[in-house]
């Protein structure tokens, strides 16, 4: 199946993808991953791309777009993928449709995420104890929330036009929003 999950920053994003994966065996196609694999290794990219991230900006819709027309034309995408972080807005959202099209593979399952701000500002702090992402600051987590709320909040709607949109809760255990997954895509597949 090819799925987008969409949800604010610390919604779940990555963590369910991850679950997705073992249950699914499709590729999981994180662009914030990509980037920040870019940032480790150096690359011109990583290098253009690092002082956007850190002050929670979004990478510009060119160069994000190259990024995700290479990830999406390899192989291994034949059987679905699971898209984590992109679209992020509506130009980022016509211009996958395009390419998808183009591949006549287009989104299957756009699955949103449903957090209050509060409790995923806790989640991303506690990350920051742990993990220490340079973009979990304080003052960083605000602004990609305020970005979230501009700029992505309104790829929901895009989708819901298009008929594919579902949301799920993201409160509770991991493991509970999983199910509620699994239940949403259970439906899906049988409609
Ligand atoms: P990106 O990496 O996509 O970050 P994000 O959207 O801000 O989301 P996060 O990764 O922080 O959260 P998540 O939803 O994946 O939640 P997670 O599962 O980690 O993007 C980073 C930056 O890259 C952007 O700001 C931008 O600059 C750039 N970028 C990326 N894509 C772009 C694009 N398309 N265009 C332009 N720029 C782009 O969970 C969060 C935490 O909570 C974890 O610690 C997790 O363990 C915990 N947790 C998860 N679920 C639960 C639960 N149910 N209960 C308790 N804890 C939980
Ligand atoms: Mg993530």
């Amino acid at each position: 199946m090819r799925i987008v999950l969409l949800g604010a920053p610390g919604s779940g994003k990555g963590t369910q993808a991850a679950l997705l994966v073992k249950e699914l065996g499709l590729p999981h196609i994180s662009t914030g991953e990509l980037l920040r694999s870019a940032v480790k290794a150096g690359s011109a990219l990583g290098l253009q791309a690092k002082g956007v991230m850190d002050r929670g900006e979004l990478v510009s819709d060119e160069i994000m777009l190259g990024l995700i027309e290479e990830r999406l034309s390899r192989p291994d995408i034949g059987g679905g993928f699971i898209l984590d972080g992109y679209p992020r807005n509506l130009v980022q959202a016509e211009a996958l449709d395009d390419l998808l099209n183009r591949l006549e593979q287009p989104v299957e399952e756009a699955l949103q995420i449903d957090v209050d701000v509060e409790m995923v500002i806790a989640r991303i702090a506690k990350r920051a104890a742990e993990e220490g992402r340079s973009d979990d600051t304080e003052e960083t987590v605000r602004k990609r929330m305020e970005v979230y709320a501009a700029q992505t909040a309104p790829v929901v709607d895009y989708y819901a036009g298009k008929g594919v949109l579902s949301r799920v809760l993201g409160e509770g255990s991991i493991e509970e929003v999983f199910q509620r997954i699994k239940g949403v895509l259970q439906m899906r597949s049988e409609a």
